[in-house]
């Protein structure tokens, strides 16, 4: 898709970081853009702020995670503005702590905000965005989607369970000589408040959450990372707009992970290397 201005765009997780830069972004480039987030008060904030700027936004109260919601979100969206030609499943939380000690509820959370709000997404939006004869769809995994880190889990499989979607989505569209275009977006360290995700844990998860030294030790350097070197979130809405107008599937915000990525190939492919080389 090259031309941006008039068409519609869902950005979910759009009340902060990431999405809120992306739905900025995009809202300047003259597309009708539906805010999606499940806190009212910073979606409310970031809609009022672009609103202010003569923007055409409007913000809907969604939790990502559940498929009713994200079919409403679809129905309001075209039933204010018609055809949508832009969906960016982005919204995310993250949890720390060790794999065989964290809950439950902690694994339910993280996998529901993190993959299956992409799956409802792309069952609710890429038949939407197929009518519309043009449009892209983005996913946010994230580094953590390409290779696992210790102690974030649920994160880690959400991540690689949304690098696997997209990948089979664009195969799908590819067989079909669909229009669409689709790209996986891996997110390096960005400045951001991904590590306050706690804000929106739900009761279940929450009632008998304690954090664990591994997570405060995750809270504490993750945090540091992020505040101090992370990249700012309008850099990687640049990336999406660049990414999307050259239908590009990748979008890895930091180089050095390409290195990474080949340690890691190097790594599976090599029959002498030890179990314990990943290729880090
Ligand atoms: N910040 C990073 O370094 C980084 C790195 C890799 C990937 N990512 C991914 O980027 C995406 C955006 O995160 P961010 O870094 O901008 O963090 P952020 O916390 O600033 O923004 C995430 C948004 O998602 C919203 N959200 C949380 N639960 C929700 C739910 N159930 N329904 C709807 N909205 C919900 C939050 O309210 C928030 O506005 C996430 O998928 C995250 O995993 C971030």
């Amino acid at each position: 898709m090259q031309n941006f201005k008039g068409k519609t765009a869902v950005v979910t997780g759009a009340a902060s970081g990431i999405g809120k830069a992306v739905a900025t972004r995009l809202a300047a480039e003259g597309m009708n853009v539906v805010l999606a987030d499940i806190e009212q008060t910073a979606l409310d904030r970031v809609v009022s702020e672009l609103k202010a700027a003569g923007r055409s936004v409007f913000g809907v109260r969604t939790d990502v995670s559940k498929a009713e919601a994200i079919e409403h979100l679809a129905r309001v969206t075209t039933e204010t503005f018609g055809a949508i030609h832009l969906v960016h499943n982005n919204a995310g939380v993250v949890t720390a702590g060790r794999a065989e000690q964290l809950s439950i509820a902690d694994y339910e959370w993280v996998l529901g905000v993190d993959l299956w709000s992409v799956i409802h997404g792309v069952r609710t939006f890429l038949p939407l965005l197929e009518a519309s004869g043009e449009g892209h769809m983005i996913n946010t995994a994230s580094t953590a989607g390409l290779m696992a880190s210790p102690n974030i889990a649920p994160y880690n499989i959400a991540k690689f369970g949304v690098v696997a979607l997209t990948e089979t989505v664009a195969r799908e569209l590819e067989m079909r000589n669909s229009p669409i275009g689709v790209s996986v977006l891996c997110p390096g360290a960005i400045n951001t408040q991904i590590v306050f995700s706690d804000r929106n844990r739900p009761q279940a998860s929450a009632e008998h959450h304690q954090d664990s030294v591994e997570e405060q030790q995750f809270k504490q350097r993750a945090g540091g990372l992020l505040a101090n070197q992370g990249m700012a979130p309008e850099q990687v809405a640049d990336m999406i707009v660049n990414a999307v107008q050259s239908k590009q599937f990748w979008i890895l915000t930091h180089p050095d992970w390409k290195r990474v990525m080949r340690r890691r190939v190097d790594a599976m492919c090599d029959t002498d290397s030890l179990i314990t080389d990943f290729g880090g």
